[in-house]
C-alpha cells in the first residue's frame, strides 16, 4: 500500500525544502519514491535545482520527481466531460475561446491532482509519495474536494453511492440544451467514483498522513492552528509538525528580539500541539536547494525516525456514542471555539460548519431524526448530544 505523505503549511514556511528532504530519505532508505507538486507556483525544480516535467521523471535511484501541470491533467482526465461542457456553453451562446474557459470548471485544477494521486496509488507505482502542495488555503480546498464532489454530484444527478451510476430516465431535458450522450455520463460517473477512491485514499490514517510545516512566528502559528482545526473536522490524519527556520542561539545580536519571541511560540506550539510528533529544525546559514543540502536538511529533521512511518496516534475524526438516556456525537476539532462554529441537521445529515469550511457527515440511522442541542469542548473535542 502507498504511504503518502501531504505537507502543508503557511507561504514560503518551508513545505517544498521539507518535501523534498523527506523524499530524499525516503528513497535513500530503498523506498521507490515520487515527490509531486501540486502548487501552480512549481518551486521543486528550484529546490533541486533540476527540470522537472509533467511526468514523473527519475532523478536519482528510487527517487521521481513530477510537478503537475493543470492543462496536462485535463487532457489526460477529462477531455470528454470538458467537450461536453464546452457544447453546453456553445449552446448557450458563448463563442469559441470563451466556452472552453468556462468549461474548466472550478475544481478541475483540484481534482486533476487528486486523480494522479489515485491512480499512483491504486496501481502501486510507488513505495511513498510525498506530496508538495500550495499554500493552506489552496491546499485545504485540494483536501475538501472528493467530498464537495460527491456531495454535488449527488444532488444534481440522481447517482447511486453504492454503484456510482447515474439513474437516467429521471433526468429531464431542458429546452436548447444538448442532451449528454452516453459516453459523458459514463465519464461523470467514472469521475463521481474516482473521486470516492480519493476520499478513501486520503482519509485513511494508515497510509495518509499530513505534516505542518510552521514558523515560530504569530501568523505561521495562528495560520496552523485553524489548518489543524479544519483538517480534522474533514477527517484527515495529521501525524506530525516541523518547526523551521528557528534561529540558532550563535546568530548574534541583531536577532535577539527575534529569538526570544521564537521561543516563546516554540513552547506555546509545544502545548498546543503535544498529541502530535514535533520536529524542530533550525534556519540553516544558507538557502538549503541540491540534493546534498536537502538531504542534510531531512537528517535533521528525522534523525533515526523513518519518514514513511505514522508518527502519532491517530484517532478517529468523529465518533457516535449512545448511552441507555442520551446520544452523543465526538469530534476532534481543537483550537475551534463556539463563536466560529455552527451546527445543524438537515435531513440526516450533521452539517459542521467552522468559518468558511463545512462538512457533512451522514448521520446514523439512531440518530438521523435528532438535532444537536448542546455543544461543549473538551479537551480539543467538540461534545455534541443530539436529542
Ligand atoms: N531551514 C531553513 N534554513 C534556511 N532556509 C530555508 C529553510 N527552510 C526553507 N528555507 C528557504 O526558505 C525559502 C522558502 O522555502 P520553501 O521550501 O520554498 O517554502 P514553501 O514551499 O513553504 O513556500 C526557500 O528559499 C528555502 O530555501
Ligand atoms: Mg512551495
Amino acid at each position: 500500500m502507498t504511504r503518502i505523505i501531504l505537507f502543508t503549511g503557511k507561504g514560503g514556511v518551508g513545505k517544498t525544502s521539507i518535501s523534498a528532504a523527506t523524499g530524499l530519505i525516503c528513497a535513500k532508505e530503498g523506498k521507490k519514491t515520487l515527490i509531486i507538486s501540486t502548487d501552480p507556483a512549481h518551486s521543486l525544480r528550484d529546490a533541486f535545482n533540476l527540470e522537472i516535467g509533467s511526468e514523473p521523471k527519475k532523478i536519482a535511484e528510487n527517487l521521481y520527481l513530477q510537478e503537475i501541470s493543470v492543462t496536462e491533467a485535463i487532457k489526460k482526465y477529462w477531455e470528454k466531460l470538458k467537450l461536453y461542457l464546452t457544447s453546453l456553453m456553445r449552446s448557450q451562446g458563448v463563442e469559441g475561446i470563451a466556452a472552453e474557459e468556462i468549461a474548466t470548471l472550478p475544481g478541475f485544477d483540484e481534482a486533476s491532482q487528486l486523480l494522479y494521486i489515485r491512480q499512483y496509488a491504486i496501481e502501486n507505482t510507488y513505495d511513498v509519495i510525498v506530496m508538495d502542495t500550495a499554500p493552506t488555503g489552496e491546499s485545504l480546498k485540494l483536501l475538501s474536494f472528493p467530498e464537495a464532489f460527491s456531495w454535488y454530484m449527488e444532488r444534481l444527478f440522481p447517482i447511486s453511492r453504492k454503484t456510482a451510476k447515474i439513474m437516467r430516465p429521471f433526468m429531464k431535458p431542458l429546452l436548447g440544451v444538448p442532451i449528454p450522450d452516453d459516453t459523458v455520463f459514463a465519464s461523470i460517473e467514472e469521475l463521481y467514483s474516482q473521486m470516492r477512491d480519493v476520499e478513501e485514499i486520503l482519509s485513511d490514517g494508515t497510509r495518509t498522513t499530513i505534516r505542518l510545516v510552521c514558523n515560530p512566528d504569530t501568523m505561521s502559528f495562528n495560520e496552523t492552528k485553524r489548518a489543524y482545526t479544519y483538517l480534522l473536522m474533514y477527517g484527515y490524519s495529521v501525524d506530525a509538525m516541523v518547526i523551521n527556520k528557528i534561529f540558532q542561539d550563535d546568530s548574534g545580536d541583531f536577532l535577539l528580539k527575534w529569538r526570544k519571541s521564537q521561543n516563546q511560540i516554540i513552547e506555546e506550539i509545544e502545548d498546543a500541539f503535544g498529541d502530535i510528533k514535533i520536529f524542530r529544525l533550525p534556519m540553516s546559514d544558507e538557502e538549503p536547494t541540491g540534493i546534498k543540502k536537502l538531504e542534510n536538511m531531512g537528517k535533521k529533521v528525522y534523525g533515526d525516525i523513518k519518514p514513511w512511518e505514522i508518527l502519532s496516534d491517530i484517532e478517529p475524526p468523529i465518533e457516535f456514542e449512545v448511552t441507555d438516556k442520551k446520544k452523543y456525537i465526538k469530534m476532534k476539532v481543537p483550537f475551534a471555539n463556539k463563536q466560529n462554529l455552527t451546527l445543524h441537521n438537515r435531513g440526516g445529515e450533521l452539517v459542521v460548519q467552522i468559518d468558511n469550511w463545512r462538512r457533512v457527515f451522514f448521520l446514523p440511522q439512531s440518530m438521523a431524526d435528532l438535532n444537536p442541542s448542546t455543544a461543549e469542548f473538551n479537551k480539543g473535542k467538540l461534545i455534541i448530544e443530539m436529542i
